[in-house]
């Protein structure tokens, strides 16, 4: 007999895992299905920065959901973590004239919108980052940060779990329609249904989005080579506890749903990484991996109904889903059990003809 929910989130990543468990803070009855195990797709490999600032292409919508979801992760770490959040900043190098002319119009422009961001002065640089090769022509700190993207996941599935949810592993979806989800395990029945099912939401929803491909790679040096993230012409350096760092990442739009990663992309990140840091070259390589991440044509997360049958989309997210997480956990457990509107942007709806 099948069990009677209030909603079925699809994909246990770290979108659906948010998800579930601002649905299940707030009372409703969720299930999670996971066709592997929770965050075993791009959510265990994804770097894990906060990066609005870092990775904002200007003011807009994706700017302010950004911050907007940054600033909920100090309370979200006190009530489900530990999940490593340093908030310390990232800061972005750069060793061209060109790269040093964008890293001064991002501050003025970052500035202008009334945010903090500050070009730093060389000395400040090499205390930062005592190990980093040729001193860059800019440097620029602002407010973003990093965690360890498996763990806030994994952290989330538990506080969803700790709040009533039943988070199945596992279990393969096969199709979502209005109150039912097909699995290899026989029908869920729910009133609303959650497609988070990341770069394979399309299999099952009708949402414009597709896989882009990224590679990083983890190595560990015998110590601490770096304080916080830094980002440098062609790779980001994302610390990590116990001497890890990660680097990332490629951008591999043409190469669809392969999760393989490559010699050659493997060989540029760690040339590249060990350029801007030359001790990393003696760092052990401990994986590399590579994942997909899901794009939209506008590159706005899709959140919000489906149609009027309780079928609703929090996919899409691309290079942010983990920065995007929590804000996109309330925003659609608000919309969907209190009637709240959702940011006009991100709307399903807008890609309809
Ligand atoms: N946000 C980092 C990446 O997607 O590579």
């Amino acid at each position: 007999v099948a069990a009677a929910w209030d909603v079925a989130v699809v994909g246990g990543g770290v979108v659906g895992c948010a998800v579930a468990y601002a649905l299940a803070r707030r009372g409703a009855r969720v299930v999670l299905l996971e066709r592997d195990r929770v965050a075993a797709g791009a959510s265990y490999g994804a770097g894990g920065m906060l990066a609005p600032q870092v990775e904002a292409h200007g003011p807009g919508p994706l700017l302010r959901l950004g911050l907007a979801s940054r600033d909920l992760f100090p309370a979200l770490e006190a009530e489900v973590g530990p999940f490593d959040l340093d908030l310390r900043g990232i800061v972005r190098v750069a060793h061209t004239e060109a790269g040093a002319a964008e890293l001064a119009a991002r501050a003025a422009w970052q500035r202008e919108q009334g945010l903090e961001a500050r070009l730093l002065e060389p000395s400040e640089v090499r205390s930062l980052f005592p190990d980093l090769g040729s001193p860059p022509l800019a440097a620029l700190w602002v407010p973003d940060g990093r965690l360890v993207p498996e763990r806030l996941t994994r952290a989330l599935a538990l506080a969803a779990v700790r709040h009533g949810a039943v988070v199945r592993e596992g279990v393969p979806v096969r199709s979502v329609r209005p109150g039912r989800v097909e699995t290899g395990e026989g029908p869920v029945v729910a009133a609303h249904v959650v497609v988070s099912a990341g770069a394979w939401s399309a299999d099952l929803a009708p949402v414009p989005v597709r896989p882009v491909k990224g590679q990083r790679v983890l190595v560990r040096h015998s110590r601490p080579l770096l304080d916080r993230v830094l980002w440098g012409d062609g790779c980001y350096l994302v610390p990590q506890p116990g001497g890890r760092v990660l680097i990332g990442a490629t951008e591999e739009p043409e190469a669809g749903f392969d999760r393989r990663p490559t010699a050659a992309a493997v060989a540029r990140l760690l040339a590249r990484a060990v350029e801007l840091v030359p001790a990393l070259g003696e760092a052990e390589v401990l994986e590399a991996w590579a994942g997909l991440r899901p794009d939209t044509p506008d590159h706005l997360p899709l959140l919000g109904p489906l149609g009027e049958g309780g079928v609703w989309a929090a996919t899409g997210h691309y290079r942010n889903g983990i920065l995007l997480a929590p804000v996109t956990g309330e925003r659609l457990a608000a919309a969907l059990l209190e009637g709240e509107p959702l940011p006009g942007e991100c709307l399903p709806d807008r890609f309809r003809g």
